[in-house]
């Protein structure tokens, strides 16, 4: 690793002031590996601005120097989408530092937010306005809400209000050459050309780094029903599904599926996570109703739906949560299956989409394949169901080396993917490409696709400085 020139680091120590760069080893360390330990990057040194401005002048420094720029923020991507490579020649730019909600609007029902809030900050501080910020992943104590637009995030809300790209009404950018993209407008309609904000969304930090959006809020529901149900499997799980979108589809705010096994690996590897139903089961879903009214008829339709559905032998057994605090317990059990199957060993991630039809033939033939080319194998699909999400993660087997399973990954992610594709699916769904998966874009977004992506990352970023690595495969 060579070090930054002498000009550039003093102008980037003046841009971004006391406490604003640092560049010892040990400081920079945990902004240099992903949250996976998958990959292991180097930097010339690790900036934290505290505003649009200061990073702005950063960016236009290494702009100026060709040095190229990672964005960061919770460091919580699962393909390595913020880890910078090991060339040594980049800059982070962590947002971290620039962590204000600047305003909350009743009226517009919209807030305005730094990139490095966490996104559990924002949603509390809607909360306290009496308001929601309808967007729940599990990482959300860490995760930014600058790296959260710029990956598109998903996550357990999207069924009903849609992924990160549906609830951005506004935004503010910093572009490859040091430019501010000013976008914040609050308007829910602005016909005028190209949405460009969107073209953020999503991009993964290769287009520019996000510092500022205006977010579109909902009211708070007044009302709240969680069950964790027990089912006989993903068809199960899907008829349910149906049984509560036939009935009142626009109270649908999360319907989650968790296998077995996947359950049974946060049941004993998570302290204080415990199953409330008397027995395990096959499989699970957690659904969670919600209204802005208040009242008993949320809970009314829980129990009409879940009786009716028990009556046709489609759920075995069903807990309602009676409190807040047994709501939270249901969560718990969900959002710790990322921190659970960490601590079974070394894991492949398939964060994969199919239409719903085809969920229950995904899982069983990729089961079927990955038990084949890797006997022992730990199959633990869960997740999104109700958007045809589903996390069909393989855990190495008992035993095995870590490294040993690791370097098989490719075949692995290739088998699951060769199913999803004959299905219709799609490899990623709400994870992103990042460089995990960057290998799969030819395969997958070759042709007139892909090279319209690289023409736009060509006419944004000419000299290739925001977050290389990532999206594209190396040519
Ligand atoms: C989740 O929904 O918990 C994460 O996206 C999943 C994962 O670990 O694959
Ligand atoms: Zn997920």
């Amino acid at each position: 690793m060579t070090s930054l020139p002498p000009a550039l680091l003093d102008a980037l120590k003046k841009a971004l002031g006391p406490g604003g760069l640092l560049t010892d080893a040990s400081d920079m360390a945990s902004y240099l590996t992903d949250w996976r330990s998958l990959f292991h990057g180097k930097a010339f040194a690790v900036a934290r601005p505290g505003s649009t401005e200061a990073c702005a002048e950063a960016v236009r420094l290494c702009a100026e120097h060709k040095v190229p720029v990672v964005p960061q923020g919770g460091n919580t991507s699962m393909v390595g989408g913020a880890t910078p490579d090991e060339t040594g020649h980049a800059l982070v730019i962590v947002t971290s530092r620039m962590n204000k909600v600047r305003e909350i609007d009743p009226i517009d029902n919209t807030m305005v937010v730094e990139a490095g809030v966490t996104l559990k900050a924002a949603q509390d501080a809607a909360t306290r306005a009496g308001l929601m910020l309808p967007l729940s992943i599990s990482s959300e104590g860490s995760a930014e809400i600058g790296g959260v637009l710029a990956t598109n995030a998903g996550g357990n809300n999207t069924v009903r209000y849609g992924n990160a790209r549906e609830l951005v009404l506004g935004l503010e950018a910093v572009l490859p050459n040091g430019q501010v993209l000013n976008l914040m407008r609050r308007l829910r309609k602005d016909n005028t050309g190209y949405a460009l904000r969107q073209l953020f969304v999503g991009s993964e930090g290769t287009l520019g780094l996000i510092t500022t959006a205006i977010l579109q809020l909902q009211p708070k529901p007044k009302s709240i029903e969680a069950a964790l149900c027990a089912v006989e499997d993903a068809k199960g799980a899907l008829a349910l599904f149906s049984a509560f979108r036939n009935v009142e589809p626009s109270a649908i705010q999360a319907f989650e599926f968790m296998s077995g096994l996947s359950m049974n690996l946060v049941n004993t590897l998570i302290p204080d996570a415990s199953l409330p139903l008397s027995e395990p089961a096959p499989a699970y879903v957690l659904v969670e109703l919600a209204s802005p009214r208040g009242g008993n008829s949320l809970r009314e339709l829980m129990e009409e739906v879940l009786g009716k559905a028990f009556e046709d032998g489609l759920l075995s057994d069903a807990v309602l949560a009676e409190s807040e605090a047994q709501r939270l317990a249901f969560w718990k059990l969900r959002e710790e299956h990322a921190e659970a199957q960490k601590r079974a060993g070394a894991s492949v991630k398939n964060d994969v989409s199919v239409p719903l039809s085809a969920i229950p033939s995904f899982i069983e033939r990729a089961t079927a394949a990955c038990e084949k080319l890797i006997p022992g194998i730990r199959v633990v699909p869960f997740g999104h169901i109700g958007d045809g999400n589903i996390h069909f993660n393989l855990v190495q087997p008992d035993g095995m080396d870590g490294q040993a399973f690791l370097a098989r990954d490719h075949e692995m992610m290739d088998t699951v993917a060769n199913i999803v594709r004959e299905l219709g699916g799609s490899f990623s769904a709400e994870h992103g490409v990042g460089q995990l998966k960057s290998y799969m874009m030819p395969g997958w977004r070759g042709g007139a696709e892909l090279d319209m992506m690289r023409r736009i990352k060509g006419a944004v970023d000419p000299e290739g400085i925001m977050n290389p690595g990532k999206i594209f495969p190396a040519v």
